[in-house]
């Protein structure tokens, strides 16, 4: 039986029950409940005042809102995803796996920003101070006035913003920061909501813009807590594959901008570069393209990326054949290797087929179907695809290949970086690229094997 006041959050997704199981109800954990006391301590309880206007006081949608201020920090990769610069008063919250980058990032985020006069604290709960001014020096950020502090306690830090004025906050990590008045360990859902909670409060209230680092668990959640990423403004993950140098920002979520958006950026000696030309570093232009190679014109939030789709199409050893995908979905590639099958008769049930996207990136648009589909047919063939071409558009289960969104800053990309034809949709026109329109993906296919390029 539960103790007057005591509910059982789940540290996995935060739901709350009344009473203690095994297995969490909500998301099917298991030994995720942990009790948390409900009860308020005395005199904490507010009662609202009644307003004096009965009633609310409605407004137009037409009414003029301006536009939100900005903190442009000067780190146009990250701004960019933000959607023009960290807007005061919004709390962000970073998340990524251990060693991705993160406290770098915001490191030279907030010394970015404080260079450019804005006001900036550096709230590390996970480092010692002495370590965080050693990476800023050989980061060459020394100079840059931020002010740090090491801390873990909720409440020391409160005081300590609450007393010095400050436009931007980080504070890492979210999981490290404890408040006494709760008895829950560190980077339980209990203290990391009250934390998170406190801290939105006191950004909202003071017009403060809060970063927060977040760890990610094995699920790729952002620790337990899916709370946390209801009460922040904006949700980003800073991502990257082991053994490549290049880090992706991706907002997930943001009440000020785009959510499509990507920063790039390459871990280096002195920290984090912005990278101002993805395709450049996604493509590798050097070698000669073998068979099984496309390259597709994406889109990636507002900014076209050129990027190399490899595929592997090889017999199988096995009863059932492998299909194995890096960075795309994989029910995408079934779905085009059935429609490979049905609408082109081109087979691949006795087949393994590895499809991998280069240089660690992860494509979702739908418009890198043909990229996929020729990378395909080009290592079943046997049969490379012209060196200076690239590949976009999107395949229905009828087999059509449709037009898809922006085809001219794809082609203008594309031709920016030296590509001379393109293959996609049927007709979309282009003064800068050749292009070899295919309305079906059987002719699509049909050319792949022929390797007829020139013939409209
Ligand atoms: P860090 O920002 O501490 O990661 P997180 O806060 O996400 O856990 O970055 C750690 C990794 O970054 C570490 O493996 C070393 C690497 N790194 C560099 O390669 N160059 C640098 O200049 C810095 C500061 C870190
Ligand atoms: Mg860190």
């Amino acid at each position: 039986m539960a103790r007057d006041g005591a509910v059982y959050a789940c540290q996995s997704c935060g739901a709350v029950q009344t009473r203690w199981t095994g297995q969490c109800p909500a998301c099917g954990a298991w030994n995720t409940l942990v009790e948390e006391l409900t009860s308020r301590p005395p005199g904490a309880l507010k009662l609202t005042k009644p307003t004096r206007r009965a009633g609310l006081a409605f407004e137009g949608l037409d009414a003029a809102t301006p536009a939100p201020p900005r903190i442009v920090t000067g780190v146009e990769e990250w701004d960019r995803v933000c959607g023009g610069g960290v807007v005061p008063g919004s709390a962000i919250l970073v998340g990524g796996d251990p060693g991705v980058g993160k406290s770098t990032l915001l490191l030279q985020v907030a010394a970015s920003a404080a260079r450019r006069g804005a006001r900036c604290a550096y709230i590390s709960g996970e480092e010692a101070i002495e370590q965080v001014r050693s990476r800023a020096q050989r980061m060459g950020l020394a100079d840059a006035p931020v002010k740090l502090a090491a801390e873990t306690a909720l409440r020391a830090i409160v005081d300590g913003l609450k007393a010095d004025p400050f436009d931007l906050v980080v504070i890492d990590s979210i999981q490290t920061l404890w408040s006494d008045a709760h008895e829950a360990g560190p980077g339980s859902v209990t203290q990391v909501r009250a934390a998170a909670g406190e801290l939105v409060r006191l950004a909202k209230k003071r017009g403060l813009a809060v970063i927060l680092v977040g760890h990610v668990t094995k699920e790729g959640a952002i620790a337990g807590p899916r709370v946390v990423e209801h009460m922040v403004d904006a949700v980003f993950a800073f991502e990257g594959e082991r053994g490549y140098p290049f880090r992706i920002l991706r907002g997930a979520k943001n009440r000020f901008g785009a959510t499509d958006e990507i920063g790039v950026f390459e871990m280096g000696d002195a920290g984090l570069a912005e990278v101002k030309n993805p395709s450049a570093l996604f493509l590798d232009t050097s070698g000669e393209r073998a068979a099984g190679a496309a390259v597709f014109a994406g889109i990636e939030g507002s900014r076209p990326v050129l990027v190399e789709i490899q595929a592997l199409v090889a017999p199988s050893a096995y009863g059932t054949p492998r299909r194995a995908v890096v960075g795309w979905d994989s029910g995408r590639l079934a779905m085009i290797l059935a429609v490979l099958e049905a609408r082109c008769g081109l087979s691949f049930g006795d087949r393994d087929v590895y499809l991998n996207v280069a240089g660690g990136l992860r494509i979702s648009e739908p418009a890198a179907d043909l990229a996929a589909a020729a990378a395909l047919a080009s290592s079943a063939f046997d049969v490379a695809l012209p060196q200076d071409c690239v590949v976009f558009g999107e395949i229905s289960l009828s087999g059509e290949v449709r037009p898809v969104s922006r085809m001219d800053s794809r082609l203008k990309e594309a031709a920016k970086l030296g590509f001379r034809r393109a293959f996609g949709p049927a007709d979309p026109e282009s003064s800068a690229l050749q292009v070899t329109g295919a309305s079906r993906l059987a002719d699509a296919i049909q050319r792949v094997h022929d390797g007829a390029w020139d013939r409209s």
